[in-house]
């Protein structure tokens, strides 16, 4: 089993300070939940099935799009089941897919099927751009998918257009009614909102929420974008979103921390649907945080901005058995730092940028 590598930094060859996880000092526990030092509990798995994406965000890719994965570095349908199948055995009772954009990935209601009869009561999400539900939200339900949360960062189409690079807010529209229509729901939105880009539309997204009993998250931009182009000045504080919409809106806090990462409200009106607000950069939550990711590359990762990685694609190539593939995983989250450190002077960016890692 030592033959594989349980943990590498995610920035081999980059100067960098991050040291290595002092917690591997210590072995990590065989039996029970996935634990890490800090005694939080991993139990939500977030899954990105390609790095691919059809949209070019701003705050995320490049115009050009990046260089993407060969398809002979992905995992196939049958090993991501293998894996899910041995964290579900590690109590992991959520999966979230993810991409790039998980859509684009072929074959896509196949997997869920997949992940289904693994397990009939796991929730299984996924956030997705939209642009493709309009045809796939049916067969995504049909197959065992029980919710949907679409990115949407504009209600207009020039700056949907601006932020994206893609004139396709009609057919993100049509996606969401589409994903309603198939029961995916309760349907959430999220909205990255930068300084002097759409923070005007806050209020305007609150309207949507209430229209249509959605759940609307605004997030604040994270030093993600592969383009490096994050500035802090460009971060507008989830306190602010709230106030504006609260001077229209009145809104109750209902639920604050916990292990989700959105804080969210509901109107005080009675009115359907709520608000979140996932506040990365103002009020981190690595506190609580019970997400591990894998990439579509098969790499182990417990943090958003984890420096390190456990390579789970080799071993599963190699004839791991579930014993071996369940000790480097426990390792891996064993091992998971206190959190990131975006307000530090020492934050380091992870080498992956969002699009890899599948937010
Ligand atoms: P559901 O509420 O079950 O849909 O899950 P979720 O809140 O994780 O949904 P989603 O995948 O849409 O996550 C929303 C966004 O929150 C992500 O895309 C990230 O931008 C951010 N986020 C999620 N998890 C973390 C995390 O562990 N750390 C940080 N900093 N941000 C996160
Ligand atoms: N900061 C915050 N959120 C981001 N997302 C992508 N890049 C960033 C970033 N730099 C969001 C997307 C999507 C989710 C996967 O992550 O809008 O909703
Ligand atoms: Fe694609 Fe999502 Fe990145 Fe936009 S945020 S470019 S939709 S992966």
């Amino acid at each position: 089993m030592t033959e594989w590598i349980g943990l590498s930094r995610a920035t081999e060859g980059v100067p960098g300070s991050a040291p290595p996880p002092e917690a591997l000092r210590t072995p990590a526990p065989t039996e029970g939940p996935l634990v890490d030092t800090y005694g939080r509990i991993g139990d939500d798995l977030r899954i990105s099935v390609t790095d691919r994406c059809n949209f070019r965000c701003t705050y995320c890719m490049p115009a050009e799009g990046l260089p993407w994965l060969p398809k002979s570095e992905i995992l196939t349908f049958e090993e991501l089941t293998r894996v899910v199948r041995v964290f579900l055995g590690l109590g992991v009772r959520s999966l979230k897919l993810t991409g790039g954009e998980p859509t684009v990935r072929a074959e896509l209601p196949k997997l869920v099927r997949m992940l289904r009869d693994l397990d009939p009561d796991v929730d299984i999400s996924m956030t997705t751009n939209g642009f493709l539900l309009d045809r796939l939200a049916g067969p995504l339900a049909e197959a065992g998918l029980d919710r949907a949360t679409v990115s949407l960062d504009s209600l207009l189409r020039h700056r949907f257009q601006e932020m994206t690079r893609r004139d396709a807010l009609d057919k993100v529209i049509d996606g969401l009614r589409a994903a309603e229509a198939a029961g995916l729901t309760p349907i959430k939105l999220n909205c990255v909102v930068i300084a002097g880009t759409n923070e005007d539309e806050v209020v305007d997204f609150a309207r949507l929420a209430r229209e249509n009993a959605y759940e609307v998250r605004f997030i604040e931009y994270m030093p993600l974008d592969a383009e490096q182009r994050w500035e802090r000045a460009k971060v507008v504080p989830s306190a602010e979103i709230i106030e504006a919409i609260d001077r229209v809106y009145p809104l109750i806090a209902e639920h604050e921390g916990g292990v989700e990462p959105a804080s969210t409200y509901c109107f005080a009106d009675g009115a359907p649907g709520a608000i979140g607000v996932i506040a990365s950069v103002t009020e981190p939550f690595c506190e609580t945080c019970n997400r591990l990711r894998i990439t579509a590359d098969g790499q182990l990762r417990a943090c958003l901005f984890a420096m390190y990685e456990t390579d789970l694609r080799t071993p599963l190539r190699e004839g791991a058995s579930d014993a071996d593939l369940q000790e480097l995983i426990r390792r891996n989250v064993w091992a998971k730092w206190e959190g990131h450190k975006i307000n530090h002077p020492d934050f380091e960016r992870p080498t992956r940028s969002m699009s890899m890692i599948g937010g």
